[in-house]
This record gives C-alpha cells, structure tokens and sequence, in this order.
C-alpha cells in the first residue's frame, strides 16, 4: 500500500517533529505568535525563504503559496526590500520624532491609493480596521459598526463579532460585552443592510473586505460594492473598505482602484511595508481630520481622535515600505502574480475533472481556493465555504507539503509576482499528486 500522507510528513520532517514539544514548553498549544502556526501533529517550521520558495529545518524546499500571510506580493527576500532594510540599519530603529523615509513613504501611498488624501501609519492591518473603526465613531459621534458574516478584519475585540460561525458568538473568548453590542453582523445582502439603516440611528460605518470574505474565500454578490458606496453614502455611514489584503495586490491602487470604487476611509498593511510589520489607516480629509490637533484645549481632549504607537511609521519599516511601492507601482508585479494565479487555477480545475472529485477551484487577482464538497458555489454561502472540516483541509495541506508546495488558510493560497511558469509546472504536479493521495485515503468524493 501507498504510503499515507501523515506517513510520508512524519518521515520527511524530523526536525519539526522534534522542535514542536519545546515550542509547547513556552507557548500555548506551541504557537509563538499567532493560531496558525501550531499544526497537528506538528507544524512545519521553515528555516528561510527566497522569491517564490522556502524551506524547512529539515532542508524540504516549497513552492510557497502562503507568502507571508499574502504580504510578499515581490516574494520572500526581494533585493530591493532587503537592501533598503541593510541600508537603513546601521542608523537605528526610533528616534522619537519623523523620519523623512516615512514623508516619501506616505507620499507613495497618497499617489497610489485614490481615498488616501490622509495618512495615519500604525503597526498592524488589525490596528488599521481598529482605528478606521474609530475614525467612523468619531466621524459620526455614532457606535455601531457594520460588518458581514466570516469577513476577517484582524484579532482585536471588535473585529471578533461575526468572524466565525456562528456569528452570535464573536470568534474568540474575552471580548467584553460593550465591544459585542457596538458591531452588528450581517450576511451580505443589501436589503439587510438598508434596513438596519434605516432603522437604526446609531450605526457609524460598515467595513468590507472587498474581495469578500478572507481574501475571495466567500466571493461577493454581482454589485455589492457599489451598493454599499450608495447606502453607506444615503444614510451618512462611513464606508470603510478593508484593503490589508487587496491594497497593492489587486492593481496598485487596491481594489479600489481597480474598480473605481470611492471608500470614504480604508485600511493597508502586508504589502505596504514589503512584508515587515506596519499598516496605515487612510481615507478622505474630511474623515481622517478628526485625528487633526487644532490647539483648543477642548477640542483635543474631547472631541479628537487620539492615535499612538511606538513603532508606527519607523525607519526600517518606512525603508522598505517606500523600496517595495517603488516596485509595486508599476504594476508589473501584479500582473505576474495574477497570471501565475490564473494558470494555477485552469490546471487545478483540469485536475479536478480529470479525477472527476466533487471539488470547485476558484478566486480572483492574485488567490486561488479549492472547495471540496460541491462542483459550483451556486447556492453556497459562508457557513459552507468556511466549514472545511479539518480533517481535510490539514491533509490536503500536509499532501502538498510533502510534494513541495505550501498554501495560507483552509485550502486557499496566494501568488507572487516572483512565480514563474515552473513554479506554477511543479505546483500542478504536487496538486495533482495530493488530489490522488486524498483519493486513496477516501477524503475527497467522486462528483
Ligand atoms: C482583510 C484583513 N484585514 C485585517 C487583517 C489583520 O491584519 P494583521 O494580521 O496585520 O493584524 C488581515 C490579516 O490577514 C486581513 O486579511
């Protein structure tokens, strides 16, 4: 008999087997600093990355589809970003005053991104939502924010509400009751939305993710965007569109640019710093004004938006941040990425009906996403889409990994500007090779 796929990851990954229990010994369930990184039985842990690969402490080499949590649209390590960071360290990390890397850096940005006509950096893309959040508090001197079911929008108290199913329960313990009661989830149905508008007096802002939900995983209605822009823009809601993903990937301008779309406030972060930690909060002057000092005592105490955060806009970050917009700039990458991503998707599907399994392979720009449990999305909603059963999705990820290709969440990846046809070759072998492994294991169904 075949060997199995969690046979064939035990042998291959030593060394990870053998780190994991210490990992356990000083992090909880062994993740140091984030869910995704603990793993059953174990995680891999991975040594370096180069372009559009990485490899293991067992030397395993990848054809990565994870890409740093989809921050590396230029590939792991680009030279551009790499030197900029070696040039800008020598001068040290925080002066406590403004650097003029971060002048150009923010510059970038306000060319690239059609709502940014005001910049805030921060340390995260979570931090992003969390003060576009207040940004629309202190716009409209309302408290609730509206968000759709299962779109992710980072891990702080009120981005947990209606993250996971169901969407009563926010997606994690120790959110306090005042944060739960100031989001209202919905499905993404413009009727629902327009009647809690119209309904309800206190709503301040609807944030998005506009590729819906967790990068295109729950794909959009046909319109939806714009019917967001008319309400939001009919009852005097703030629209904030959560670009941490499609920022610079979609087009350079994000996904706002790409389709022309006018956010009043959105939320960067990944590719804006070429991959390092950071994000920034933008959007329109007369919403980002409420974070203007104006020198009365009384308006800056009371009636502005206070921002901090020791490691906003720093000089290593602002190096690479303006290294890799330079880059992104042009498009180029861009367009490399969604072609790789284009053809990784035709030869999945190929597969999938080669092996006839009941498995739909889709997404947009620069993602792929294979569903297994249905020939089409037709009539699948959230619930479904983001119900894999982790019995697959840990197998078909651990069957890829021991062909040599890595993914991000579930069964979805992104690509990089870095994948060459090869990459995307070697990639359709080891999708192939899973897809037949899943079969023999009974884990996948004939459609
Ligand atoms: C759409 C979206 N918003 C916000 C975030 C949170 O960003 P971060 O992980 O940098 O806090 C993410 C992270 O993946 C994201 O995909």
């Amino acid at each position: 008999m075949a060997e199995t796929i969690a046979a064939a990851y035990a042998r291959r990954n030593p060394r990870s087997a053998e780190l994991a229990p210490k990992f356990k010994e000083f992090f909880p369930s062994g993740g140091a600093g984030h869910d995704g990184y603990t793993g059953f039985p174990f995680p891999l842990t991975i040594a370096r990355g180069l372009g559009p690969r990485k490899w293991d402490v067992d030397g395993n080499e990848y054809i990565d589809f994870h890409m740093g949590s989809a921050s590396l649209l230029l590939g792991h390590a680009h030279p551009q970003v790499v030197e900029a960071l070696v040039n800008a360290a020598p001068g040290g990390s925080h002066y406590g005053a403004p650097v003029e890397a971060a002048l150009e850096w923010g510059e970038k940005v306000h060319d690239l991104i059609p709502c940014a006509d005001k910049i805030r950096f921060v340390a995260s893309g979570g931090e992003a939502t969390m003060y576009a959040m207040r940004v629309a508090r202190a716009h409209t001197g309302k408290n609730k924010i509206v968000r759709w079911q299962s779109h992710y929008h980072g891990a702080h108290d009120y981005a947990m509400p209606g993250n996971l199913a169901p969407w009563d329960v926010p997606a994690s313990a120790g959110v306090p009751r005042g944060a739960i009661e100031s989001v209202i989830v919905l499905p993404p149905d413009l009727n629902a939305l327009e009647r809690v508008l119209a309904t309800d007096n206190d709503v301040a802002g609807v944030i998005t993710e506009g590729s819906g939900a967790s990068y295109g995983t729950v794909p959009l209605p046909e319109g939806f965007l714009e019917g967001v822009r008319k309400l939001t823009r009919q009852y005097g809601v703030v629209m904030i569109l959560d670009e941490v993903i499609t920022g610079f990937r979609w087009s350079p301008g994000g996904l706002q640019g790409k389709f022309g779309l006018e956010p009043d406030v959105c939320t960067l972060a990944k590719i804006l710093t070429g991959g390092l930690p950071g994000g920034a909060v933008a959007g329109r002057e007369e919403f980002m004004q409420v974070m203007n000092q104006t020198g009365d005592a009384h308006h800056d105490r009371h009636q502005r938006l206070q921002h901090g955060g020791t490691f906003n806009a720093n000089p290593y970050c602002a190096a690479t941040g303006n290294a890799a917009l330079s880059i992104v700039a042009t498009g180029e990458m861009q367009n490399n990425a969604d072609r790789a991503a284009d053809r990784l998707r035709r030869g999945m599907r190929e597969a999938v009906d080669r092996y006839e399994v009941e498995a739909c392979v889709y997404g947009e720009s620069s993602t792929f996403h294979i569903y297994f449990g249905a020939r089409s999305l037709e009539g699948l909603d959230a619930n479904q889409l983001k119900a894999i059963p982790p019995e697959i999705a840990n197998n078909f990820r651990q069957a890829l990994q021991v062909r040599g290709m890595d993914i991000m969440s579930r069964t979805s990846g992104v690509t990089s500007g870095t994948h060459t046809d090869e990459d995307i070759d070697r990639a359709l072998e080891a999708f192939d090779g899973a897809i037949k492994a899943m079969m023999d294991e009974g884990l996948v169904r004939h459609s």
